[in-house]
């Protein structure tokens, strides 16, 4: 609690006093505090010492760094526990997911899936703590490593569930005594998976999986992906695969997913949208995922149908549909005829339909044609209610997934890009031996180069158009980034899905749909001032970002000075190492370590890097 002070203070006179200096000391740094706070600002020019590890060059900077000692020191002085670190949350809470409590919206009434479903408002209020590992956790290993073989204490997931687990994977994963893995005979993913991806291309009509590229097919939401097997292997392909199921207890699709370094987020649609705009995937895709398609007046698959783009398919694989093997009144097949979905082929137990081209089709008049949505407002959608009406017919991006074109030619695009790349040299620079000395998993000298990797799970907390995702992609680095675009700004989703990329709308007043321990490196540029400007917690944001992050794991904060103060102040609270390094644009980065063993009583230090 004490080592800020003594940090400050070794800043300004030197090495770590002793006790019988450390009053003299508080004195003379309260003196300067009030001599500060009563004086005009030229007499503090005068004032004659060097800080020359610190970052405070000029005298605004070193007033408002005063200001900010002078409150720690005023908590401490009046008792106040401001300062105090955060206690650890209990064992129950390590796989803990806020706005998920499944027994208490039970409670509350809800059933038939809405059980699942996300209400934040029921996990407010709650105390302050830091979820911790299980005991057994082990760093992951690194990419491409870890996506093959992961840690079973790391995950929630028993013997029995994985060998009952409907997946049409379950056969060829080996549970190991402490691993899980995914590995086939001959070596990468499953043959399976191969062989049901070559079929789905060969049914949309391409030679080969490796054609989807050119047919269009760039990103592809997997509900339900049983243990990502599938997009792994388009991932191998150059697609962006994002698995996304809902909240589970045990045996979490999405937690074996991120664990394995392949993009995953919860989410369901029972009984509200996506927090994804309308038209946003060329394909959706789902194997066994236990969505009843023909309930709730096909209100689901009116879902997916926003989110596909013109020309999108819809692939559903599954032992329930092949009764009905080529029966074309089945209760979807009909609706599918409503939304305008033209029947693409059947082979066993897989089905594919493709949205129309023609925008016009919904708004024809056509008997029994499901009609357009009146208002245009689901471009923010973000957790609205379902709805019954076509979404997305009036939008500008309606443009087939056959036709369109792969260049995005826009000025303030490009500005994005340009100072990410900038971004990310310094951050690569920087996380480096300088800043923390003995991080197992900082990038540097020892950089593996492709594939390897030891940051693999990104998250661009306010990703803009998606430019750090491109610098890393430029750069070489093999991770792939969860584009975080903020509720509330300007949506700039559509054109990061456009790149082929991950992304998800969120309010960062709430937490993240996703499972505690799943991201390496968080980065968030000018997102602080933002929050703040919103009225909302930094503390609790910075305990959730705690949350996702995996032990070890990087935090990159780009603000102003005042907000990356306050959380310099919040992160020795909770535990995090925290380095401020000054940048001359105005911004200051913010570099956070969390650490292992302050998480995890220094019980467990067994580290495992990887296998380069
Ligand atoms: C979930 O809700 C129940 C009942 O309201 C409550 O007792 C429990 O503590 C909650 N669990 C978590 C992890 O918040
Ligand atoms: C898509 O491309 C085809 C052939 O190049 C063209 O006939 C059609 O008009 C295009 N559709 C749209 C919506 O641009």
């Amino acid at each position: 609690m004490r080592r800020p002070i003594f940090h400050k203070l070794s800043l300004i006179f030197g090495p770590r006093p002793p006790w019988t200096w450390l009053l003299l000391c508080l004195f003379s740094v309260l003196a300067l505090i009030v001599l500060l706070r009563s004086s005009t600002s030229t007499s503090f020019d005068s004032v004659t010492f060097s800080i020359k590890s610190d970052i405070y060059i000029n005298y605004r900077r070193l007033k408002e760094q005063a200001a900010s000692d002078y409150l720690e020191l005023k908590s401490l002085s009046s008792g106040n526990n401001i300062l105090k670190e955060i206690s650890l949350c209990g064992r129950e809470r390590e796989h803990y997911v806020p706005c998920y409590n499944v027994s208490a919206n039970l409670q509350l009434g809800f059933t038939d899936g809405e059980e699942f479903d996300r209400h934040c408002e029921l996990s407010q209020h709650q105390d302050y703590c830091l979820v911790r590992p299980p005991r057994d956790y082990k760093t992951p290993l690194s990419w491409p490593v870890g996506r093959d073989v992961i840690w079973n204490a790391n995950v929630k997931i028993t013997k029995d569930q994985f060998l009952s687990s409907g997946s049409m994977t379950k056969r060829l994963m080996l549970l190991e005594e402490n691993q899980i893995s995914f590995h086939s005979d001959d070596g990468l993913i499953f043959d399976g998976v191969k062989e049901y991806s070559h079929q789905v291309a060969e049914m949309i009509g391409l030679t080969s999986d490796v054609e989807f590229l050119q047919a269009g097919v760039r990103n592809v939401l997997d509900i339900g992906c049983g243990f990502g097997s599938f997009g792994a292997h388009l991932l191998s392909l150059k697609l962006m695969a994002v698995c996304m199921a809902a909240y589970e207890l045990t045996g979490s699709q999405v937690q074996l997913s991120l664990e394995r370094g392949l993009p995953a987020i919860i989410g369901n649609f029972i009984s509200r949208k996506l927090p994804f705009p309308s038209l946003s995937y060329d394909m959706v895709h789902c194997a066994q995922c236990g969505i009843l398609w023909d309930k709730k007046d096909g209100m689901f698959l009116i879902e997916v149908d926003r989110i596909l783009k013109p020309g999108g398919y819809f692939v559903l694989h599954g032992s329930s549909l092949s009764t009905k093997k080529g029966s074309m009144d089945s209760p979807i097949e009909e609706f599918t005829q409503k939304i305008c979905w033209t029947f693409t082929a059947q082979q066993e137990e897989t089905f594919i339909w493709q949205k129309t081209n023609d925008a016009q089709c919904y708004s024809s008049g056509k008997q029994g044609v499901i009609p357009p949505c009146k208002e245009e407002h689901d471009i923010q959608s973000y957790y609205q209610p379902l709805s019954s009406c076509i979404g997305g017919t009036e939008s500008k991006r309606w443009i087939p997934i056959q036709n369109r074109s792969s260049k995005v030619e826009q000025y303030e695009f490009y500005e994005d890009f340009e100072s990410s790349r900038l971004a990310l040299r310094n951050y690569w620079s920087l996380l480096t031996p300088l800043i923390f000395s003995d991080h197992p998993k900082r990038p540097g000298d020892e950089d593996p180069l492709p594939p390897y990797n030891m940051i693999r799970n990104v998250m661009d907390m306010n990703a803009l158009y998606g430019g750090l995702n491109a610098a890393f992609l430029e750069a070489g680095k093999s991770v792939w980034v969860m584009n975080v675009v903020p509720t509330r700004t300007r949506n700039t989703l559509p054109l990061i899905l456009h790149q082929g990329f991950a992304g998800i709308l969120h309010d960062w007043c709430e937490p993240f749909p996703t499972y505690p321990r799943t991201y390496d490196m968080v980065h968030a540029n000018g997102l602080l001032s933002n929050l703040i400007l919103e009225g909302c917690s930094l503390k609790t944001l910075l305990l959730e970002i705690d949350r996702i992050l995996r032990p070890e794991g990087w935090v990159v904060l780009s603000d102003k000075v005042g907000p990356i103060e306050d959380a310099r102040m919040i992160a020795t609270q909770i535990r995090w190492e925290a380095r401020v390094i000054d940048l001359e644009n105005g911004f200051i980065n913010l570099y956070i370590r969390r650490k292992h063993a302050c998480i995890d009583d220094a019980r467990n230090l067994s580290i495992v890097i990887g296998l380069y």
